[in-house]
C-alpha cells in the first residue's frame, strides 16, 4: 500500500467544540487548531482526527450533518479548513475528517426531498417503507413526520435517518436490493463527498458507524464489505496516500473490508475495557468494583484479558492493516477518571509501544478529568469527556476569552486543574512523559506500527513482559517491586519510568515501572 505514512503515524483526535476559541464566542473554530499545531508536533503526533466539522444542527454534535461539503460556520469558512489542511502539511501533520455515511441530519436536503409524497430522485435515499402505518421491522424508525405515507428507518437518534445501501437480503417491497441503481447511488454520493474533501487536501477519513451500512447483513458483513471494498478501489486508484479508520471494533471484517485501521474500542467488560476502566458494568460506572489492569491497586489484575481478544485480532489481521488503540475518544469516559498520573504514564507507555496505529485524544496527554455535567448537544454521559482543552492558567484556562457562561461547556474548575503551561515547566509530568513516549517510538522502527509484537511474559501476578521487533519492553503497574527471570543479559534500558535494572538473566523492576530495553 502506498499509505506508508502510517507506519510511523501517531494521531491526535481533536473536538473542535473544545480546542481553542479565537474569536471569543465560546467555541473552538478552525484558525485554533491552526495555532496549535505546533503545539501538535511538539507532542510527537503527526496526523489529526478532527471530529465532524459540517454544516449541522448539532442534535448529536456534528454527527447529524446537513450539508456534507459544507464547513460549520460556528468553526469557521470551508477556506479556513483548507488552510489548515495547508498549515498542518507544511508541518508534516495529515488531517483525516470524520465521514458519517449511515444517516445524516434530518435536515439534510436528501431528507428534504426524500419526505415528499411525489417521487424523485431522493425518494430512495433513505429507508422508507411503503405505508404511514407500516414499521421498519428490527429497527428504529419514525412515523408521522412526513408528507409521504410511509415511515422511516433510523440509524441512531431520531434526528438520524438511516441512508439506504439496499438490503443483503430484501423481504418486503420497499427494500431495495444492494445493486439496486438508487442502493449504488448512494454509494456513489458518499464517494462523491470523500472526493470533495480529499480535492482539497484532507488525507482521509474516520468513518463513523462504517459497519451500519448494508441493513439485515449477514454475520459476516458482507453487503456492508463489499462497499467498503469499492471505496477503496476508488482510494487506490485516484488518491493512494489517504487512509481511512473505522469505526467497526472489528478489526477481520473491517481491514478485509478495506480500511487501513480500525479501532479497538472500548466497551463494558471487554478486553480493552480491561486495562484502564474496568469499572463499567453496563452503563453504570462504580469506582469500588475497579479492576483496571493500569490501576495500582486492581485486586486481580490480569493483562490476558486484553491479550485474550487482541491477539486473536493481531494475528489473523497484522498482514492486511492496523488496529488503533486509543487513550479515549469523544464517546468515552476520560481515563483520568480513575486513574492518578502515574498509572496513565504507564497506561500510555504500553499503549504507546504496541503495534498499530496509536491515537491521543486531546486532553488525555496533560490527564484532563472527566466532569459530570448536564448533557449537551447530544452527548449525555459523553459530555463530561468534552470539556475545553486547558492550556494556562489565564481567564477559562486559556480556551476562550469569552465570558465563562458563553462557553460550549465549562472548564474544569478545580484548583488543581491540569494545564499545558503548568505541565510544560515540570520535566515529569503527564505531557512531557507523553512527549518522551511518542520520541522513543519515533526513533525505533521496532516500536512503530509494523514491528512484531509477542507476548513474553503475561501470567497473573507477574509483570507483562513483550517482545516488538527486536526490542522487549516491560510493565509492572503494581504498587510493589517484582523481578522476572528472562534472557535479559546483555540488553540496556532504553526509557525507563520508575526503575528497572537488568541483573544476569533477571529483570528488577520497581513498584509502578515500565522499561524498554534494546
Ligand atoms: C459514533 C460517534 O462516535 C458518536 O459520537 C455518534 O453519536 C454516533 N456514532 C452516531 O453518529
Amino acid at each position: 500500500m502506498s499509505t506508508q505514512w502510517l507506519k510511523n503515524a501517531v494521531f491526535y483526535e481533536i473536538y473542535p467544540q473544545s480546542f481553542l476559541d479565537t474569536n471569543g464566542d465560546g467555541i473552538g473554530d478552525f484558525n485554533g487548531i491552526i495555532e496549535k499545531l505546533d503545539y501538535i508536533s511538539s507532542l510527537g503526533c503527526n496526523a489529526l482526527w478532527i471530529n465532524p466539522c459540517f454544516d449541522s444542527p448539532f442534535k448529536d454534535a456534528g454527527y447529524d450533518v446537513r450539508d456534507y461539503k459544507k464547513a460549520a460556520p460556528r468553526y469557521g469558512t470551508n477556506n479556513d479548513l483548507y488552510r489548515l489542511f495547508g498549515e498542518a502539511h507544511k508541518r508534516g501533520i495529515r488531517v483525516l475528517l470524520d465521514l458519517v455515511p449511515g444517516h445524516t441530519s434530518e435536515e439534510h436536503e436528501w431528507f428534504l426531498q426524500s419526505q415528499k409524497a411525489v417521487p424523485n430522485e431522493y425518494s430512495n435515499r433513505y429507508i422508507w417503507t411503503d405505508f404511514c402505518f407500516e414499521p421498519v421491522k428490527g429497527m428504529g424508525f419514525i412515523g408521522g413526520e412526513s408528507e409521504r405515507s410511509a415511515t422511516y428507518a433510523l440509524n441512531f437518534f431520531k434526528c438520524q435517518p438511516a441512508l439506504n445501501y439496499g438490503f443483503l437480503d430484501p423481504k418486503e417491497p420497499w427494500q431495495l436490493a444492494t445493486d439496486h441503481p438508487d442502493a449504488i447511488a448512494t454509494r456513489e454520493a458518499m464517494k462523491d463527498v470523500m472526493r470533495f474533501w480529499l480535492d482539497h487536501g484532507c488525507d482521509g477519513f474516520r468513518v463513523d458507524m462504517a459497519a451500519s451500512l448494508v441493513k439485515f447483513d449477514d454475520e459476516k458483513k458482507s453487503g456492508t464489505s463489499a462497499i467498503w471494498k469499492n471505496v477503496r478501489e476508488m482510494l487506490d486508484a485516484e488518491y493512494p496516500d489517504a487512509a481511512m479508520v473505522s469505526e467497526w471494533n472489528c478489526p477481520p471484517l473491517a481491514l478485509r473490508a478495506g480500511y487501513h485501521m480500525d479501532f479497538y474500542l472500548s466497551h463494558p467488560g471487554n478486553g480493552y475495557a480491561s486495562l484502564m476502566r474496568d469499572y463499567q458494568k453496563g452503563f453504570s460506572i462504580s469506582k469500588d468494583s475497579d479492576n483496571s489492569y493500569f490501576r495500582k491497586d486492581a485486586p486481580d489484575r490480569d493483562i490476558g484479558r486484553f491479550l485474550e481478544e487482541y491477539e486473536a485480532w493481531y494475528k489473523d489481521t497484522r498482514d492486511i492493516g492496523y488496529i488503533s488503540l486509543l487513550t479515549c475518544n469523544h464517546d468515552t469516559i476520560r481515563p483520568r477518571f480513575n486513574m492518578d498520573m502515574d498509572e496513565l504514564k504507564l497506561a500510555y507507555a504500553f499503549l504507546f509501544t504496541m503495534p498499530g496505529v496509536p491515537f491521543l485524544y486531546y486532553g488525555d496527554e496533560i490527564g484532563m478529568r472527566y466532569l459530570d455535567l448536564p448533557t449537551r448537544e447530544g452527548g449525555y454521559y459523553r459530555t463530561g469527556s468534552r470539556t475545553p482543552m486547558q492550556w494556562d492558567g489565564s481567564k477559562n484556562l486559556g480556551f476562550s476569552a469569552g465570558c465563562a457562561d458563553s462557553l460550549y461547556l465549562p472548564v474544569d474548575p478545580a484548583a488543581d486543574a491540569p494545564t499545558v503551561e503548568a505541565q510544560e515547566a515540570d520535566p515529569d509530568s503527564l505531557l512531557n512523559t507523553v512527549r518522551a513516549l511518542l520520541k522513543l517510538r519515533h526513533s525505533e522502527e521496532d516500536l512503530q506500527a509494523d514491528a512484531d509484537f509477542e507476548p513474553l511474559v503475561k501470567e497473573k501476578g507477574k509483570p507483562f513482559v513483550y517482545r516488538r521487533g527486536s526490542m522487549m519492553l516491560a510493565v509492572n503497574p503494581c504498587g510493589e517491586a517484582m523481578s522476572v527471570r528472562i534472557p535479559v543479559s546483555g540488553r540496556k534500558p532504553l526509557f525507563t519510568l520508575g526503575t528497572a535494572e537488568v541483573e544476569g538473566d533477571v529483570l528488577n523492576l520497581g513498584a509502578q515501572s515500565f522499561t524498554a530495553l534494546k
